[in-house]
Parts: C-alpha cells; structure tokens; sequence
C-alpha cells in the first residue's frame, strides 16, 4: 500500500436495490428527501467530507442515464446486480486503483460529512476494518422459523452498524473473493470478520440512520426541510 498522504480513497455507493420496504413506485435511492433524491444527497455528503477522491455509484441498468443527469461530474455510474453483494462487486471491480474502499448505502442519505471524515481518518491510522455503530434500544432476540425465541443476547454487548463502512482496499477484496452464490451477508465488515480480520468500530451517528420504511422517510423529509 502506498503512504498515507496518497492513499486512495474510493466511495462505492450501492444505490441498485429496489426498495420495496419504503413502498414507492421509485427504487429507493432515487426518491427525493425534501426534493432531493437520495442517491444525489448521498453523494454530496461524501465529496463534502473532503475524504473521498472518487465515487463510484451502483444503480439498476435502466436507471444509469437517469443517475448520471442527477450526480455532480466526475461521479462514475456503473450496473449493479441482483443482491447487495452484487452491486458492491461491481464496485470493486471498477475502482482497481483503490488503496481505501468506503462502502455507503445510498439510503443513508443524511450521513453527516464529519462521520464519513471520521471513519478515512481512522483507515489512515492503519486499521484494516472500520464501523460506526450505536448502541441499540430495544432487546434483540433470535427467533426460529416459527417465531419461537430461540435466544436474548446480552443488549449491552449489541451495536447497530452504520456506514460508511472502510477498508483497506487488499482486505475487501480478499473478502470479496471469498463469496459464494446464495451469501446471505448484510454488510460488508460480516465478510471481512470472515478472513479473520480486526473490524473496529467508531461512535455512529443517529443521523446517519438507513431509510427503509415509509416512517424513515417521513423523518428524513422533516430533518431535510429543518436543515435547508
Ligand atoms: O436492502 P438494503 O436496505 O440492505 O440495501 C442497502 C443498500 O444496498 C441500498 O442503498 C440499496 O440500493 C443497495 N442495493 C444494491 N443492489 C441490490 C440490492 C441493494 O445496490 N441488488
């Protein structure tokens, strides 16, 4: 890896999901948070940052002209594919030239600058993995196939992760290389604690919170409207 001054940081943004849980006729990233759309609010937070040297975005293949028209110049608009894991590959693949990879959900769309500034500074600091998390408020509990608790983890010892999430650019592709058909991962530090690797996390930020359902976004449209 090069020294730290010129390490390359590259934002992959997965914005190719359907979003079926928010409900819109739209794919989620692209509904508007107080008439701005996701992906584009999304973006903007990374180039704020002042952390982030190039941003990749993933969307569904009928909406990479449309994305394009949306996203400031230089941001590269790519093909996503059928589960997250996909879209974040394709990612991969068209940022070669990474030393650092962010990888941020479009539907985060709120993310402060600062966080994301927070989570490169940390990579610079030579760790290999990093997270924000918060801890969580209600009790979490496992469940069977028929909805019979099958365990109560310990609340104090749970955190709901955020991103952006960052890597060393080696160490994501290695666990990258490790997917098979079928993974069931929800995010990419999972893969990465696979390959036996340190994934550290940094105090998340409420703002930062995934818009998933039509409650997220009628608090996104509020905090958006309250901000500007
Ligand atoms: O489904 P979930 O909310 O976990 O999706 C997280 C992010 O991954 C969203 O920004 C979504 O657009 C993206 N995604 C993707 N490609 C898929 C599925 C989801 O880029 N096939």
């Amino acid at each position: 890896m090069s020294s730290a001054a010129t390490e390359f940081v590259v934002a992959l943004v997965p914005a190719a999901g359907r979003g079926v849980r928010l409900g819109e006729s739209t794919p989620k990233a692209f509904v508007p948070v107080a008439g701005i759309p996701m992906i584009r609010r999304a973006v903007d937070g990374l180039l704020a940052s002042g952390a982030v040297h190039r941003v990749v975005v993933v969307v569904p293949a009928e909406l990479v002209e449309l994305a394009a028209t949306l996203l400031p110049d230089g941001v590269q608009v790519i093909v996503g594919g059928a589960e997250r894991l996909d879209s974040v590959r394709a990612g991969i693949d068209a940022a070669p030239d990474a030393d650092l990879y962010l990888v941020h959900d479009a539907a985060r769309a709120l993310t402060p600058p600062a966080l994301i500034a927070r989570v490169v500074s940390e990579l610079r600091n030579g760790r290999s993995g990093v997270v924000p998390a918060l801890p969580v408020t209600d009790t979490i509990k496992s469940v069977d196939s028929a909805g019979r608790v099958t365990g109560t983890p310990a609340r104090a010892d749970l955190r709901a992760i955020q991103t952006p999430q960052g890597f060393a650019a080696d160490v994501l592709r290695r666990a990258y290389d490790g997917v098979v058909e079928g993974d069931l991962a929800t995010d990419d530090a999972g893969l990465v604690e696979r390959l036996g690797e340190q994934v550290a996390t940094i105090v998340g930020d409420p703002l930062a919170f995934k818009i998933t359902t039509p409650l997220d976004l009628t608090l996104a449209n509020a905090l958006a409207r309250e901000e500007g």
